[in-house]
């Protein structure tokens, strides 16, 4: 018995010796817990295809379909989780955000997720691309996006996201080159906050509700290259501001309520495709 005792002090002080020595947020422990996150996620899904078959306990997680790992000390674990066109169909609700705060990439698109964007995934702040389109999203286009001010890239289309889209959630965005968050329900005006995104190539609100005029502010987005505005419920006229987008190549503004002239569009050199049919606009093209 004494023995017994003896050896489970030893055993204890051995134990406790090994916790001192291994380093606060060795590699290892950090993936081990982000592993331990994306299995219970796995675990609560109503089903994927095989993508995820390799994601298992035990095997190494960097191996895992779709894992990308570090292979930096001062950031350590996964850097990037690409899972697109992978039949998964369940929630993000019990995706731990708060493992993953070195996330670069996300790409879940083109499979049945649903329920919301959980606003946690606002923690993402080193994010650089997400891709959620083509799942059935729903609810608001959560405000904390705005958190993910190094994002280039941030695809929400082809979901049933509804309600206003917040200015805070876009304006801040000010790395991004392209946005698209077409076809889903979005309803309110277009945040003129997207005057800030001063880096935009690509803007896509086609097919939703959104009501109002364009405003002036987009105008100031001198880098863009394609704005797709098309079916929504857009009244006013087109800003006369949309004429300093030197660079656009494709505008298509139709199927909305839009009234009044067309302003002069000869600075915009680089257009290739123009609709703006469906509405009612007047005056001719220069
Ligand atoms: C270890 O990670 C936790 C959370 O992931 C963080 O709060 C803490 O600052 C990290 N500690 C060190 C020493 O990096
Ligand atoms: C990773 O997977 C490949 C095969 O897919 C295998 O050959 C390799 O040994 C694995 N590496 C580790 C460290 O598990
Ligand atoms: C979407 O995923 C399905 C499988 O779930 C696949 O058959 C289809 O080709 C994918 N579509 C695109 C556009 O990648
Ligand atoms: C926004 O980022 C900060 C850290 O930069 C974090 O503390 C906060 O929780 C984030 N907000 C949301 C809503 O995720
Ligand atoms: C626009 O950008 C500026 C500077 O980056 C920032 O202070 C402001 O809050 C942004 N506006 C909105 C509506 O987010
Ligand atoms: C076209 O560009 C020139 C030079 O940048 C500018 O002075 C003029 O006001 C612009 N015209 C329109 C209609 O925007």
């Amino acid at each position: 018995m004494k023995l017994l005792a003896l050896e489970l002090l030893l055993l204890l002080l051995l134990l406790s010796s090994a916790c001192l020595l291994c380093p606060a947020n060795s590699t290892a422990s950090v993936l081990d817990r982000q592993a331990d996150a994306l299995l219970q996620w796995k675990s609560g899904l109503d089903g994927h295809g095989s993508c995820l078959n390799s994601w298992t306990k035990g095997t190494n997680t960097c191996n895992w379909t779709g894992i990308v790992c570090s292979t930096s000390d001062d950031a350590p674990g996964i850097l990037s989780i690409s899972l697109n066109s992978c039949g998964i169909s369940g929630s993000l609700g019990k995706f731990w955000f708060a493992e993953f705060p070195h996330l670069q990439g996300l790409d879940l698109g083109n499979n049945s997720i649903s329920g919301p964007i959980p606003s946690s995934i606002g923690r993402f702040v080193d994010l650089f691309d997400l891709d959620l389109s083509s799942n059935r999203f729903s609810g608001s286009i959560p405000t904390s996006l705005g958190n993910l001010t190094r994002l280039n890239s941030l695809y929400l289309s082809s979901n049933l996201l509804s309600q206003e889209l917040s200015e805070s959630a876009i304006g801040t965005l000010n790395s991004l080159q392209f946005l698209d968050i077409g076809n889903n329900k979005l309803t309110g005006p277009i945040p003129y906050s997207l005057g800030n995104l001063s880096t935009l190539y690509f803007l896509d609100l086609s097919f939703n509700k959104f009501s109002g005029p364009i405003p002036r502010e987009l105008g100031m987005l001198e880098s863009l290259i394609s704005l797709y505005l098309l079916r929504n419920e857009i009244t006013g006229c087109i800003p006369t501001e949309l004429g300093m987008l030197q660079d656009l190549v494709s505008l298509d503004l139709s199927n909305n309520r839009i009234t009044g002239f067309i302003p002069n569009l000869g600075n915009l050199t680089s257009l290739v495709s123009l609709v703006l049919s469906n509405n009612q606009i007047t005056g001719s093209i220069p």
